[in-house]
């Protein structure tokens, strides 16, 4: 049975690369990962020639211009000695000069910029005379990059420029000439010179005690990806909240935000205890402006977090716990392409969820995953079934960005959960280890996971859980009857509340509803039909105080259904809203909401005009194309 199971799953493995043989690297502790199944699509590079394994940054950051110049040296491991070419990614880059090293002087190398594509920008064509160790590139961003936001002054908490990056998926290239594939992995070293009144920050070495000259070096010596390249730079102060955990933040920020994650070194240390030793260091968080357009990202040593998850009762600090669970699933196992995401969120999800349920109990982990269960099955409505399995087809003419969807992260959370009730807890934790640390600081892929699966759990567990019901999983649409919905108790109560008072029971200020958080509201909120009267609304906005709340998912659920259902009333606060916050998760669902009617359309246009310049690039992008067609009527439950 167990050579039986390890040949499909070697057959699979063929299938999957067969229109291109598998590339293998050898990780550190000596396993031989297949990261390269097939090419990414998202990439002009080509990793089975050459590989960057080192960068060097030399960047002045110019405040005023809006633009990072200066150079990048790559340093290249040839696979293909034979090979007299180098292809990077760029986007919208201005290159100056190309030059390469011969082991005594630099000289001049002829190049190409390609005409760019409108999803992965122009390919830097190099022509060498032999495989050189190392390649320089002189050039210059342009203002509009779409890795970078610059924010004038008045745009920030402290009135001082603000500038940071957000290179996932394929925006790294927009100011980095570089191979911008998760399957390469290289370190780096930069020196960053900028406004000596501010602060620069890297996904590096960041040292808390940092004196600001505008003149700052960083080194990270663990490999790491190119979408995990990360830059910032402020008015930013440290505060610290362990011995190698803090908060850099603007002033006016930095002591909420140290007091709303002071759970942090307990989070890392729940999060070791599971899987293994935390590798990078110091894990810093970066409170960005409210512009970000994530609610976090996984810049390794400095996850960079949106400052909306600050509302007093440490109630949304999951997003902490998913950033710093990327310390395991993502950074230090990464997906070799795209179309695996749900290698990197799933993942992600899931550890979230151990740390949430560890740290703060298992009614807000329950809760937590009711409510992102509910919004899997309200997404997968609109997902093409092609869109609903994990192990996606390469992204090939697509978009990376438009192709995250909750599937990665929900369904990819709830597969491990059913894997782990199916295995028990104790057998799982160990495997899930297992993982983690014999694929540490390198990419992998669906077929790689389903192999290891295979053979570390099922053979090993007989009977348990069948190879079908994991390919139903991993490649069918849709969720697997073989999974087990969460369960809040809390929620039962909740929507007893919701039920009577929308049956007309109770008023809305007779719900005892002293003791709700967040994940409460949510749920009551979302437990609402699709449109409610304009009575209904109102007394629940003269009750609660919706509208103007200083809680986003909150916000995030009463605004789009004060839309649907006509109250107008809510506009002001929906105005102030929009133009206050840039993350896209607490915006969108509002814009959509809006831009279904000719009315909410013009507004949400004459709206979208004020809040516009204080939007990044990203955010920008899905606005315009929320509101540019009439949408086709919504289909409503
Ligand atoms: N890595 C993601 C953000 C991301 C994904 C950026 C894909 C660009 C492309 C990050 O870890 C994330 O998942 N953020 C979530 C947090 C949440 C699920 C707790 C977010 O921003 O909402
Ligand atoms: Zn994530």
């Amino acid at each position: 049975m167990p050579m039986f199971r390890l040949l499909i799953a070697a057959l699979m493995a063929l299938t999957l690369s067969a229109c291109k043989p598998a590339v293998e690297t050898a990780g550190p502790a000596g396993n031989v990962v297949d990261s390269a199944d097939v090419p990414d699509p998202n990439s002009y590079a080509q990793p089975e020639r050459v590989r960057i394994e080192h960068l060097v940054l030399d960047l002045r950051a110019d405040m005023q211009a809006r633009t990072l110049a200066g150079s990048a040296e790559l340093f290249l491991k040839w696979q293909d000695d034979k090979a007299r070419e180098l292809v990077l990614d760029t986007r919208d880059l201005q290159i100056r000069s190309v030059q390469g090293f011969d082991g005594k002087a630099w000289k001049n190398l002829s190049y190409r910029l390609d005409t760019a594509d409108l999803i992965l920008g122009s390919a830097l064509r190099i022509r060498l005379p032999s495989a050189l160790p190392r390649v320089r590139i002189g050039y210059s961003t342009v203002p509009e990059a779409s890795g970078l936001q610059w924010l004038t002054p008045e745009m920030t908490s402290s009135k001082q420029a603000f500038m940071f990056s957000q290179s996932q998926a394929i925006h790294a290239r927009s100011w980095v000439p570089l191979q911008d594939t998760p399957g390469v992995r290289f370190t780096y070293d930069a020196r960053i010179r900028t406004d000596a009144s501010l602060m620069a920050l890297m996904s590096a070495d960041n040292d808390p005690k940092a004196v600001r000259d505008g003149d700052y070096r960083f080194s990270m010596p663990q490999k790491i990806p190119s979408y995990l390249l990360a830059i910032a730079v402020g008015d930013v102060v440290f505060k610290p909240i362990s011995g190698r955990s803090g908060v850099w933040a603007e002033p006016g920020v930095a002591d909420a935000a140290a007091v709303e994650f002071a759970d942090t070194e307990k989070m890392i240390q729940v999060a070791e205890k599971l899987y293994g030793p935390y590798q990078w260091g110091r894990y810093d968080m970066l409170i960005l402006p409210a512009s970000f357009p994530f609610g976090g990202m996984e810049n390794p040593r400095l996850s960079f977090i949106t400052p909306t998850v600050i509302v007093g009762d440490k109630s949304l600090t999951s997003l902490i716990a998913h950033e710093l669970a990327h310390s395991w699933s993502g950074n230090l196992v990464t997906n070799s392409s795209w179309k695996d995401i749900w290698l990197n969120e799933g993942f992600t999800s899931y550890v979230e969820n151990r740390i949430v349920e560890e740290v703060y109990g298992r009614e807000l982990a329950d809760m937590e995953n009711v409510i992102s269960q509910a919004g899997l099955a309200e997404a997968l409505k609109s997902t093409p079934p092609a869109d609903q399995v994990l192990a996606l087809p390469p992204l090939t003419g697509r978009d990376p960005d438009e192709a995250l969807s909750d599937v990665a992260y929900i369904k990819g959370q709830w597969f491990l959960m059913f894997l782990e009730q199916r295995f028990g807890r104790e057998t799982f934790d160990a495997f899930l280890r297992h993982w983690f640390t014999t694929h540490a600081f390198t990419s992998s892929h669906s077929a790689e996971f389903e192999r290891f699966l295979t053979v570390e759990l099922l053979d090993k567990h007989p009977g348990k859980v069948s190879i079908g019901e994991i390919r139903e999983w991993l490649h069918r649409p849709g969720i697997p009857s073989s999974a087990k919905p969460s369960v809040s108790s809390r929620f039962v109560a909740i929507d007893k509340a919701q039920a009577q008072w929308f049956a007309g029971d109770v008023s809305a200020s007779e719900l005892a509803s002293s003791a709700w958080g967040t994940q409460e509201w949510v749920r009551f909120l979302e437990r609402m039909p699709a449109t409610l009267t304009s009575a209904q609304t109102a007394e629940l906005d003269a009750a609660f105080r919706f509208s103007g709340t200083p809680n986003p998912e909150i916000a995030q659920r009463w605004y789009p259904l004060t839309v649907r259902s006509g109250y107008t009333s809510a506009r002001p606060e929906i105005e102030k809203f929009l133009i206050a916050i840039g993350r896209r998760k607490l915006i969108m669902p509002i814009y959509a909401e809006l831009a279904k009617t000719d009315d909410g359309r013009m507004f949400a246009t004459a709206v979208f005009e004020k809040a516009r310049p204080g939007y990044h690039p990203i955010t920008i992008g899905s606005v315009e194309a929320a509101l540019k067609a009439p949408e086709p009527k919504a289909k409503q439950p």
